[in-house]
């Protein structure tokens, strides 16, 4: 399949767009200062927080897991049985764990959980990280995926 560009110049600090690429859908995130900040903090409730098993290009690496910080890119297929998970940003939400959620994905169809890295949650069905796809940039503005 062609590269699929995207404008990300009106993408505000906190919201996501979904691009569509190869027919799946890929989730575009402008993280802010304090989404990022809370990364490392996870660390411990997470099943891979290294990324250590494969889910992304060799050149992403760090648990911001994206070639500029504030931008995650990654697919938006859950990586148990494939559904789309949910961007849930807001920090402490009370279904999701009160306290303990940083904002991230939350996956309506059996419960696992995603921070805003894509990284999996321990004690959740899916077992590995989001999929992060191949991606460039043609210029300060636009992403291009594939
Ligand atoms: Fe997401 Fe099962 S498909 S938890």
């Amino acid at each position: 399949g062609a590269p699929v560009k995207a404008d990300i110049s009106k993408l505000e600090p906190g919201q996501m767009i979904v691009v569509e690429w190869r027919g799946k859908p890929v989730y575009v995130v402008n993280r802010t200062q304090e989404m990022l900040d809370n990364l490392p903090r996870l660390n411990d409730d997470l099943k891979d927080p290294d990324s250590a098993i494969s889910q992304q290009p060799t050149y992403i690496s760090g648990v911001d897991r994206a070639l500029r910080p504030e931008l995650l890119v990654v697919e938006g297929l859950c990586t148990h049985l494939g559904c789309a998970p949910k961007y849930r940003p807001e920090v402490g939400a009370a279904d999701l764990g009160g306290d303990a959620w940083l904002g991230g994905f939350f996956c309506p169809c059996h419960g696992s959980k995603f921070d805003l890295s894509g990284r999996v949650y321990a004690g959740v069905p899916a077992s590995t990280n989001l999929v992060v796809p191949p991606y460039s940039f043609e210029s300060d503005r636009v992403l291009v995926i594939g």
